[in-house]
């Protein structure tokens, strides 16, 4: 495989929650047009799904390679926080076979996106949790491989996780403090932990072990890539 099928609707929400996949022409109209204009209307009818399919996939394969050498043939249990359509984890199923993955999401569009820094006011979200459940089995994922769950809605798993990973949402879009206690629970010492925060030192507070395996200067916010393990308290 080297691009995604996209299933109806979903191209919208891949320019939404990786805006850097927009066209220079679409980013002008977006200019000249505003926001909400660009999120309700003009991501709705001005996109080509084979070619948002291609880029996608391009960038989601660019991002694995930064992760990919942390994840360990024994890595079993993967947990997505704020993951998107997924595409990231389709890749990792691609090179690691039968594992579980678990993804925490929100399953609503936000009416004006302005991508910010939201602290402990988590309400912009850009998902619809049945596209994108069905974007990951057209592209290759088993259903009983997929678990989803509305993070406003559901209980959230409670099992123990190996690998944990959040790009461009977990305390880069709102505080890593509104998931500190749950993911204390779901953590053993040796789960790794993946995200990109806007202040990485932070945490070296907050976990015994935290490596920063890359770092973002043209993204919507400067941002760290780190990788963490094993909480202190
Ligand atoms: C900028 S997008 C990044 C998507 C994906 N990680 C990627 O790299 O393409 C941020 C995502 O975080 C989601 N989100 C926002 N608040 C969340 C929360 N509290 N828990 C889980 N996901 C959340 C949004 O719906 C959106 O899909």
């Amino acid at each position: 495989m080297n691009n995604f099928i996209l299933p109806r609707k979903a191209p919208r929400l891949i320019v939404l929650q990786r805006i850097e996949l927009i066209s220079p022409f679409l980013k002008k109209l977006r200019k000249m047009f505003g926001r909400y204009f660009f999120s309700s209307f003009l991501t709705k009818y001005f996109l080509n799904p084979s070619i948002i399919g291609k880029k996608y996939y391009e960038i989601m394969l660019k991002e694995f390679l930064t992760i990919e050498k942390f994840i360990d043939v024994e890595d079993k249990f993967f947990l997505s926080i704020g993951g998107g359509m997924g595409g990231l984890e389709l890749i990792v199923n691609q090179s690691f076979h039968n594992r579980n993955y678990y993804f925490i999401e929100k399953n609503y569009i936000s009416k004006k996106i302005k991508y910010g820094w939201g602290g402990k006011v988590n309400d912009e979200a850009y998902n619809d949790l049945s596209i994108q459940k069905s974007f990951l089995v057209t592209n290759g994922m088993q259903n009983s491989q997929i678990n989803i769950f509305d993070y406003d809605k559901d209980s959230l798993p409670t099992i123990k996780f190996d690998v944990i990973i959040s790009l461009l949402s977990l305390d880069y879009h709102y505080d890593f403090e509104l998931y500190m206690d749950y993911l204390k629970k779901v953590c053993k010492p040796s789960t790794k932990i993946i995200f990109d925060t806007i202040r990485a030192d932070n945490f070296f507070k907050v976990f015994k072990n935290v490596e920063v395996i890359n770092t973002s200067e043209n993204t919507v916010h400067k941002s760290k890539r780190i990788l963490c393990s094993h909480f202190l308290n």
